[in-house]
């Protein structure tokens, strides 16, 4: 399993937590601090799970991965497409789909924030970041977007849901904005159809 935007791998460590073999979990993260700041967080250099640095916009984002075999059965990524604005959440949904094995069973999935009406929000400071927040449809209409361009089928399940209370809590501290009255998550996955 690939974790895309790990940043500090707990995810990762969750599932070698719970017993999946941590020689199959995979990490990759555009920031190496973030990286040496989870292995600090956790104590774990001699982990068996592997985290590497890499960029979603270089040509092989998977440059860094000690194996010659650049695909999975299970690509997780959360809380990285609102980071974009949806034309760049395109391109980010065309690369994860090249990550994916031959598998019929493989799939993409994980979360990103939500909205009850989907768009394009100002972020950072200023707001002067832009930021698409999903809904079920938009979302669906992302997959749609990569279906079209790339002559692939997506089955695409994906549900809005509160976010956990803490997220609620921290909220003053993000910037979106729009006054969000409640934090919401976009839990999705993805297979090829
Ligand atoms: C909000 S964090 C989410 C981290 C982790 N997935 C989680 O749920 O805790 C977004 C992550 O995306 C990474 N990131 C930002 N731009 C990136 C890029 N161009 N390529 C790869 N990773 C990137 C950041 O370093 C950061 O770790």
């Amino acid at each position: 399993m690939l974790d895309f935007a790990c940043g500090l791998g707990q995810d990762l460590r969750k599932l070698a937590y719970d017993g999946v073999n941590a020689k199959k979990l995979y990490g990759v993260d555009s920031s190496q601090g973030l990286i040496d700041a989870g292995s600090y967080l956790f104590q774990d250099r001699t982990t068996d799970l592997t985290f590497v640095t890499g960029n979603i916009w270089a040509d092989d984002p998977l440059k860094n991965l000690p194996m010659g075999e650049k695909t999975f059965d299970i690509v997780h990524c959360s809380a990285f497409f609102h980071v974009f604005s949806f034309d760049q959440q395109i391109r980010i949904a065309k690369t994860l789909a090249g990550f994916l094995s031959e598998n019929s069973n493989a799939l993409i999935f994980g979360w990103t924030t939500g909205m009850m009406e989907a768009g394009e929000y100002g972020v950072g400071r200023n707001g002067e970041g832009r930021a698409y927040a999903h809904n079920v449809q938009s979302f669906q209409n992302l997959w749609e977007v990569v279906r079209e361009q790339t002559q692939t089928t997506w089955h695409v399940e994906a549900v809005l849901q509160k976010a956990p209370e803490i997220f609620n809590r921290i909220s003053n501290m993000e910037a979106w904005e729009v006054d969000v009255p409640e934090r919401m998550f976009l839990h999705f996955s993805v297979r090829k159809g």
